[in-house]
């Protein structure tokens, strides 16, 4: 009889490789701990409409890849393809601004995409993320990039092996204006882009610069730069935020074309690379999201936060022994007991 086989794109974790998995958690929740962050678990299954509203109807997450199906009711659910709108959603929900002040949450868990399968991409696949919500101070933007690389520091990757991708893509206020210019720039070369692109053109342009096909990628070189369309107090938040980074001798590289393929990010957007991953290079990514809330029906609160992929973590940490090691983990059972004989297995059982 033929075997049935794992689901293409979703991988099991074998009891070796579990034990990498479980050290990296534990670094990760003591990292993200230590910067003042608090677990948030949130269901694996949401309204689709919460990620159409959230991350937006035009991106390939929902457009494309997300897993949607109907209840026995016919309500529309999807796999979460990401966990910053369930994350803003349940902290609506739960009323966790009542309290003031800006909430840390952190979340690590199994997200779903229908994309094609290759090495650091995965249609199940496992993200570590945070999410601070509350403040439009642009010195919490520092702190989550300055998290982000206290991460990697703790994970032991090189610096040298990383580099932070960083942009400012404004408030809704700039968008339509740099959106605009973005049209006019491409319409010329409109029967040279790709299908998606020539959508993408009249839903949304910016999409165009997050596109991996090569003619694309060669059309959007000289195309304007987000940064040219900020109003000024965009372009304040950003000169702050720059200027925290250098106060934490943090380096980054301004990319006018990074964009984020969600449609939530406000102002800051950022990527950490890995010099190592090739293609799929992009160990976490992030930025701020300051209409999301609202955009999700609760009140207006800014959020900032980003998150990484276990997987490519993984790659780029090799097949690093962990074992003993992993001080934090039992591994194996410290005392065995051993019934000599049949009467001592019940004793044995008890006494274990
Ligand atoms: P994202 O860039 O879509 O952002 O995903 C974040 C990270 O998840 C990527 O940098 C990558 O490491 C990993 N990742 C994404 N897709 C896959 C895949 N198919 N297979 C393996 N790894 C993958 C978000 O999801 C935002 N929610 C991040 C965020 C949090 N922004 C603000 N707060």
């Amino acid at each position: 009889m033929k075997k049935v086989e794992a689901v293409r794109g979703m991988s099991d974790i074998l009891p070796e490789e579990a034990l990498l998995w479980q050290h990296l958690e534990a670094e990760i929740r003591e990292a993200v701990a230590l910067y003042g962050y608090r677990e948030i678990r949130t269901p694996i299954v949401e309204r689709a409409e919460l990620f159409a509203r959230g991350v937006g109807e035009a991106t390939d997450i929902v457009h494309k890849e997300m897993y949607v199906f109907p209840d026995k009711k016919g309500q529309m659910l999807a796999l979460r393809p990401e966990a910053t709108a369930p994350v803003v959603r349940a902290y609506i929900e739960h009323g966790l601004y009542a309290k003031g002040g800006v909430a840390k949450l952190y979340y690590i868990g199994p997200m779903f995409r229908y994309e094609k399968p290759q090495k650091g991409r995965k249609r199940q696949f496992h993200q570590y993320g945070v999410e601070a919500l509350g403040s439009l101070d642009p010195a919490l933007d520092a702190e989550v990039i300055d998290l982000a690389w206290f991460i990697m520091e703790r994970l032991g990757l090189r610096r040298e092996g990383l580099f932070l991708r960083l942009n400012s893509i404004g408030c809704p206020e700039d968008r339509p204006r740099y959106r605009e210019a973005l049209r006019e720039y491409f319409l010329p070369y409109r029967e040279k882009l790709c299908p998606d692109c020539q959508r993408r053109l009249d839903e949304n342009p910016l999409r165009i610069l997050d596109c991996k096909v090569p003619t694309c990628m060669e059309i959007a070189k000289d195309a304007p730069k987000s940064t040219d369309y900020l109003c000024e107090d965009c372009r304040l938040h950003f000169e702050r935020l720059l200027g925290y980074l250098d106060a934490l001798d943090l380096a980054y590289e301004l990319d006018p074309k990074l964009v984020r393929g969600l449609d939530y990010y406000t102002r800051t957007v950022f990527e950490l690379i890995s010099r190592d991953l090739g293609a799929q290079d992009a160990l976490l990514g992030g930025g701020r999201y300051d209409g999301l809330a609202e955009a999700l029906g609760g009140p207006s609160i800014p959020g900032v936060g980003f998150a990484g992929g276990m997987e490519r973590l993984i790659l780029v940490l090799g097949k690093r022994e962990v074992g003993d090691r992993c001080y934090r983990i039992i591994t194996k059972p410290e005392v065995y007991l051993l019934p000599v004989g049949e009467g001592e297995v019940a004793e044995v059982l008890v006494d274990m």
